[in-house]
């Protein structure tokens, strides 16, 4: 079984092919994030627009890479949600104009279960046992699962506030760090003491939530003590700000609270494993403190090429889905869902 995915749910342009779920036929990832770099963030228009002028040679340069055409191919997927609006709306535009040209069903599929399918395109895949816990971690997103079966989820908790990404995005910029502030932060952690402040950390003890804003507020108010008269994101940090102290400090924050509620998750409900997906999985740091901090359980996570946005993914979700039920088609009436819970039927 061969689908052909298209992903724009936010700054990656993507369209890949996989066979069977589990084989990478092409996976190509058209990144804007130069792009979005000057505006510090996401700027959603310039998104739409820069995935109008870059979808269709990335479909064609999927299909090339895979030595496929249309006629080859089972189903089309498409991200449905959640994502920016005018993103989601190019890239699920060109599904259904691809679909009415080949006569191939159309699937959409939600993102985060996306991500979590990437590990079904790894060797890892075959040692994974149900139940699993699923720590979420991307840009928009940050959830704590049970995943007690295939495309089966139970949500435990995540994020009141923001998602963890997004804290590493703003936290770099308040560093005078270039965005995307998660590999920057990682990066520049590198050469820095984690220990050397202790930033606020939030538990919210009783649930599996998750809050980060305290944490972001808390590196500010360590600028604003130490440099009053710094404005971060309009001029260069302070020379002499000890910039990898506090973006380590930071990541220890972050990464301690994330790692210790997923092991606790995993030996409450538990577990066979944990596995860790979203853009936030690429950061090493996390890998090792849960690999550390989790013992025998095993820690699932995919490799880095796979981490981040990409079509791969939403292909592989869909052959899941297809599976599961062969006839699984959407049509071409299905609308956009920005704002998609991950357990809400659609
Ligand atoms: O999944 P993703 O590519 O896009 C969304 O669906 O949001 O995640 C992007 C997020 C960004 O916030 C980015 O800063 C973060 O993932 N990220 C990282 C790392 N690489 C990407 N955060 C921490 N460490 C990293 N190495
Ligand atoms: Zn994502």
């Amino acid at each position: 079984m061969r689908v052909l995915a298209i992903e724009t749910s936010c700054d990656e342009t993507a369209a890949a092919v996989v066979e069977d779920g589990t084989r990478l036929l092409s996976n190509v990832v058209a990144s804007q994030s130069d792009l979005h770099a000057q505006y510090g963030g996401v700027f959603p228009e310039v998104a739409a627009r820069a995935h109008i002028e870059t979808i269709y040679p990335v479909i064609e340069q999927a299909l090339r890479q895979a030595h496929v055409s249309l006629s080859d191919l089972d189903a089309l997927a498409v991200t449905r949600g959640p994502g920016l609006a005018g993103s989601l709306l190019v890239g699920v535009n060109a599904a259904k104009g691809l679909a009415v040209a080949s006569n191939l069903p159309l699937l959409g599929i939600h993102h985060l279960e996306g991500h979590i399918y990437a590990l079904w395109l790894t060797e890892n895949a075959s040692k994974v046992q149900f139940p699993l816990t699923v720590l979420l971690v991307s840009g928009g997103h940050t959830e704590l699962l049970l995943m007690t079966d295939h495309l089966t989820y139970q949500r435990l908790g995540g994020t009141i506030d923001d998602a963890a990404g997004e804290a590493f995005d703003k936290v770099g910029r308040l560093l005078g760090l270039p965005y995307p502030g998660g590999p920057a932060i990682e990066k520049t952690a590198l050469a820095g003491n984690p220990h050397r402040y202790n930033f606020a950390r939030s538990w919210l003890e009783g649930t599996w939530n998750f809050s980060f804003s305290g944490l972001k507020t808390s590196v500010l108010r360590e600028l604003q003590r130490s440099y009053p008269n710094y404005q971060a994101g309009k001029e260069a940090p302070p020379s002499g700000m000890p910039i990898a102290d506090l973006a380590a400090s930071f990541q220890q924050a972050a990464l301690d609270v994330l790692v210790e509620k997923a092991v606790q998750a995993a030996e409450q409900f538990e577990s066979k494993g944990i596995l860790v997906a979203g853009g936030v999985s690429a950061n090493s740091a996390l890998k090792g403190a849960l690999q550390a901090r989790a013992g025998s359980l095993p820690v699932f996570v995919p490799p880095l090429a796979l981490c981040g946005d990409n079509a791969a993914m939403i292909a592989a979700a869909a052959c899941w889905h297809l599976l599961a039920q062969p006839t699984t088609h959407h049509g071409l009436a299905f609308d956009i869902l920005p704002t998609w819970a991950l357990l809400s039927p659609h």
